[in-house]
């Protein structure tokens, strides 16, 4: 099976990538993200941006995506909702149709990027993905990981691990996307 993973930090030592990495299962970081231009309907045409197109097939091979968004005002980040926007396109054979997803995420606030978390599910809905219930907050993130990046937390990794399950058993649900 294979499962992506994409931050919405972009930052070099971001804990929600870090957070990704302490998932208990193979997956491919996707890196793309700061390359992604700003959603232009008038740009949203056949051939895509090339960082579009890139992006868009990443998506349309995996068979599973773990989202791990920080919380920027309340809320998720400019670029990662950007990128979404250009997932959701074209609307009724978007990549992101029926793609099964889970949500995680990390602040250094006390809360976790709950509202984030909360804001991404509903903006991925939106675009029909199929969005796995659970979520993993990781508030006061600067101290939540050692120095190796290893997340110290033993129920956090446990809501890490059910989160991932769950995510595996929708995309098992599915046929397998070909290599
Ligand atoms: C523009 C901006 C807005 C932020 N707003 C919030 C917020 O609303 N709630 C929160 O808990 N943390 C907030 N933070 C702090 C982030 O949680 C913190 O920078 C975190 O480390 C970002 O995730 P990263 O480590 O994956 O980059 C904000 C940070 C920035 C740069």
């Amino acid at each position: 099976m294979k499962v992506l993973g994409i931050s919405g930090s972009l930052r070099g030592d971001s804990y929600n990538t870090a957070l990704l990495r302490n998932a208990p299962i193979e997956l491919e970081l996707w890196d793309g993200l700061k390359a992604i231009p700003p959603y232009d309907e008038d740009d949203d045409v056949e051939p895509a941006p090339p960082a579009v197109a890139r992006m868009r097939a990443a998506v349309a091979g995996a068979d599973a995506i773990l989202f791990a968004t920080p919380e920027y005002n309340a809320s998720i980040p400019g670029q990662l909702k950007n990128a979404v926007d250009w997932l959701s396109r074209p609307f009724a054979t978007s990549v992101l149709r029926n793609k099964p997803v889970a949500v995680v995420g990390a602040s250094t606030g006390a809360f976790g990027a709950v509202w984030a978390q909360a804001e991404l599910r509903k903006v991925l809905a939106t675009a029909g993905a199929r969005v796995v219930e659970g979520d993993v907050a990781v508030g006061h993130a600067h101290e939540r990981f050692d120095a190796d990046g290893v997340l110290a937390d033993d129920n956090l990794r446990e809501q890490l691990g059910e989160v991932v399950e769950a995510l595996v058993a929708e995309a098992a649900l599915r046929e397998p996307i070909a290599a």
